[in-house]
C-alpha cells in the first residue's frame, strides 16, 4: 500500500535506566510517556533491566518470557495512549537468554526479535538471536527491528529493506561513538527512515564500566538528520512520510535495489578482463 502523503508520528524515549530496578524503570517510562501523542515510540535496548549484568545468575533473576512483565506493562501503556511501542528487554526462553526487542500496539504484541549480533561481554550472557530479520506492517507501513550492535552489519538493515521495510526501529545501548553518524549512511544506502532510541547515563558494576552516549536520533531516507539529542532524558516525536522510503531512485538512471549485483557479491575473483 503506497499511502503517499500519510504522516506517521514516530519518535523515541531516551533515559538512563537504573540497573536491576525494573519497577522504577517502568514507572519512569510511564511518567514520561503517559500523555504521548504518537503512532510509534522506540525505547532503548534492555530498558527495564539495565545493561551491565555481572553473570548469568543475575540475568536469570531479571529476564522474562516474551509475554512477561515488561511486555504486559508496555501493552497497558499502548492501550492507555493509543501509541505502539518498540522496546528492548532481557528474554528468558527455557535455559537460554536473549537480548530481545518487541513491538506492541494497543491490540497486543505484533512481533519479537532476538539480537543477532552480540556486543562485547553480552556473548557470555545471551545466546545469539535466531529469529532472523522480519518485516511487519503497522498502519500500512512496513517496519523492521534492529538492536544496537546489529547496526555495524550493513546486511542486517539491507535484509529488512529487501523485505520492504520503510522504517527501521533501532533500540540501542551505545557505548562506542560510531553509530549515530554511521546510521546516516545506512539510511542513505537503503533509502529508509531509521529511528534510534539510545540510553544515556553510566553503569559501573564490578569490573564493568559503561558510559552510554545518548544521541538518539531519526534519519530520513535522503540522510537528513531529522532530530538528534544530546545525553539527556527526553522524548522526541517527529512526523515522517513513510512513502518516501518506497522511492529507491537516487537518480533517474539509478534504482538502488534493482541495480544490486548479488550475482557478484559472494564470488571470489573469477573473471579477469582481457
Ligand atoms: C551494544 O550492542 N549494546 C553496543
Amino acid at each position: 500500500m503506497r499511502n503517499w502523503g500519510f504522516e506517521m508520528k514516530v519518535g523515541f524515549l531516551q533515559f538512563a535506566p537504573v540497573f536491576g530496578k525494573k519497577e522504577d524503570n517502568l514507572r519512569t517510562v510511564r511518567d514520561l510517556l503517559e500523555h504521548i501523542q504518537a503512532d510509534v515510540i522506540v525505547l532503548p535496548e534492555l530498558f527495564s533491566t539495565g545493561y551491565a549484568f555481572l553473570d548469568k545468575d543475575e540475568l536469570a533473576g531479571l529476564a522474562e518470557p516474551v509475554q512477561g512483565e515488561t511486555a504486559e506493562f508496555m501493552h497497558g501503556l499502548a492501550q492507555a495512549t493509543g501509541c505502539a511501542f518498540a522496546f528492548g528487554f532481557a528474554e528468558r526462553a527455557g535455559d537460554r537468554f536473549y537480548n530481545s526487542m518487541a513491538f506492541v500496539t494497543p491490540e497486543g504484541m505484533v512481533t519479537a526479535y532476538r539480537k543477532s549480533h552480540l556486543f562485547f561481554e553480552e556473548k557470555f550472557l545471551f545466546a545469539p538471536g535466531d529469529t532472523g530479520f522480519n518485516t511487519f506492517e503497522y498502519k500500512g507501513v512496513k517496519i523492521g527491528l534492529l538492536i544496537c550492535w546489529d547496526w555495524i552489519y550493513p546486511e542486517a538493515m539491507r535484509t529488512l529493506v529487501l523485505q520492504g521495510s520503510q522504517v527501521i526501529l533501532h533500540a540501542a545501548n551505545l557505548v562506542t561513538p560510531y553509530c549515530p553518524d554511521a546510521m546516516v549512511t545506512r539510511a542513505i544506502e537503503n533509502r529508509v527512515f531509521v529511528i534510534t532510541a539510545d540510553r544515556c547515563g553510566d553503569e559501573i558494576r564490578g569490573s564493568k564500566n559503561f558510559h552510554f552516549i545518548g544521541k538518539s536520533q531519526a534519519v530520513a531516507p535522503n540522510g537528513d538528520l531529522l532530530v538528534r539529542v544530546a545525553e539527556e532524558t527526553c522524548v522526541r516525536v517527529i512526523e515522517i512520510d513513510p512513502a518516501l522510503a518506497l522511492d529507491k531512485k537516487i537518480t533517474e538512471h539509478n534504482d538502488l535495489l534493482a541495480e544490486r549485483r548479488p550475482d557478484l557479491y559472494f564470488k571470489t575473483q573469477q573473471n579477469q578482463p582481457g
